[in-house]
């Protein structure tokens, strides 16, 4: 039986730092509001001239070699992104060009901020049916291209940034289980209400900006999250406590805290990057799991449940053997 294993992590964030003190010269918003309601402190916005493509070129060159191989290696690319560099090609093929890698697959996936998640469940079926055998599976977003900036009640939320990871084709797991949803009733709850096909002047006009019903969301965002633990551990008949690290989507310290309340994890296996992070939407899983492996917390060995949330809504789950 064939297996995914991850191999490798990388992640990129831009130089820039915004903080809460920033903010509150553009918004009317305080530090102390957005830490008490959000657990953020600072996020990293994209330079002008920065694109998704760059994050995630910087994040997958650093799986790669963190992984111990080359971009020739690879033949699958999944790129998952909601803030695209162009229409099209596809993130991924942009980034397979910079990678120098050709003729394999390379495409995008859209779930928002369960994107990474959705990527890394098909780059799994890839390699278990034998379809390829070195996936290289990123999420990277520019998530403050779409953001309103006049907006206090999201522009505080959100940030920048890529995280890659390698995969590839093994006898020992590797990823144990994969577990994906999606409702689109809830369609209007958190969105970017436009795009190529509708209403395209507001993008030719620079205003297609991500709206929110924020404590909607942040209810939808805990219930889901803390019942994808319970269908997790159940498909892989385990217990929370066969579980080391939990990877919820980062998106407030407080949904967070309440996902790991609720599916009984204490605070110490619960991996927050949020309060630097902010909100990276696809990025966030990739660059959390980055950042701990790479602190020395999240060790080869471990198992590790990753959760992503977001909208649609999109909601899914990985569990993972390092
Ligand atoms: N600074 C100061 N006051 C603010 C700010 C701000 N930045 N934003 C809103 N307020 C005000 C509101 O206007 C409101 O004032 P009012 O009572 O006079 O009307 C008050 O603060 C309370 O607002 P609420 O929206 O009720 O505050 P809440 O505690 O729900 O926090 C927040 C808002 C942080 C947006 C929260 O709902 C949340 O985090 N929701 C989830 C958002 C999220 O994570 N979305 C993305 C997840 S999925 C994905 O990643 C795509």
């Amino acid at each position: 039986m064939i297996h995914a294993r991850l191999t490798g992590s990388g992640s990129y964030l831009p130089e820039k730092v915004l903080t809460n003190h920033d903010l509150e010269a553009m918004v009317d918003t305080s530090h102390e509001w957005i830490m008490a309601r959000t657990g953020i402190a600072e996020r990293r916005i994209a330079a002008e001239n920065e694109f998704t493509c760059d994050l995630a070129e910087r994040a997958s060159r650093e799986a790669l070699t963190a992984a111990g191989i080359g971009p020739a290696d690879i033949d699958l690319v999944v790129v998952a992104t909601t803030t695209a560099d162009q229409v099209f090609p596809s993130t991924a093929c942009l980034l397979q060009e910079r990678l120098g890698i050709s003729g394999s697959p390379a495409f995008d996936v859209q779930a928002v901020c369960a994107g990474f998640i959705f990527a890394m469940d098909i780059a799994n079926r890839f390699i278990r049916t034998g379809g390829a055998r070195r996936a290289l599976v990123v999420g990277a977003e520019t998530f403050s291209r779409i953001i309103d900036w006049t907006d206090r009640g999201t522009c505080i939320l959100f940030g920048d940034g890529g995280g890659a990871v390698v995969l590839e084709a093994d006898e020992t797991p590797g990823i144990l289980s994969t577990h994906l949803h999606s409702d689109g009733r809830y369609k209007d709850l958190l969105c970017v209400p436009t795009g190529v096909s509708r209403n395209y002047e507001a993008v030719q006009s620079g205003s297609a900006f991500t709206t929110m019903a924020g404590s909607e969301v942040f209810r939808w965002a805990v219930t889901a999250m803390s019942d994808l633990v319970a269908e997790t551990l159940a498909a892989n008949d385990m217990t929370k406590d066969d579980v080391d690290w939990l990877i919820p989507h980062q998106a407030n310290v407080r949904i967070i805290n309440a996902v790991g309340r609720r599916a009984g994890f204490p605070s110490d296996k619960v991996i927050v990057t949020v309060d630097h992070h902010g909100n990276t939407s696809a990025a966030s899983v990739p660059l959390a799991l980055d950042e701990s492996i790479r602190a020395g917390k999240i060790r080869t060995g471990d198992t590790v449940l990753m959760e992503g949330f977001g909208g649609g809504f999109t909601w899914g789950s990985v569990l993972l053997k390092l």
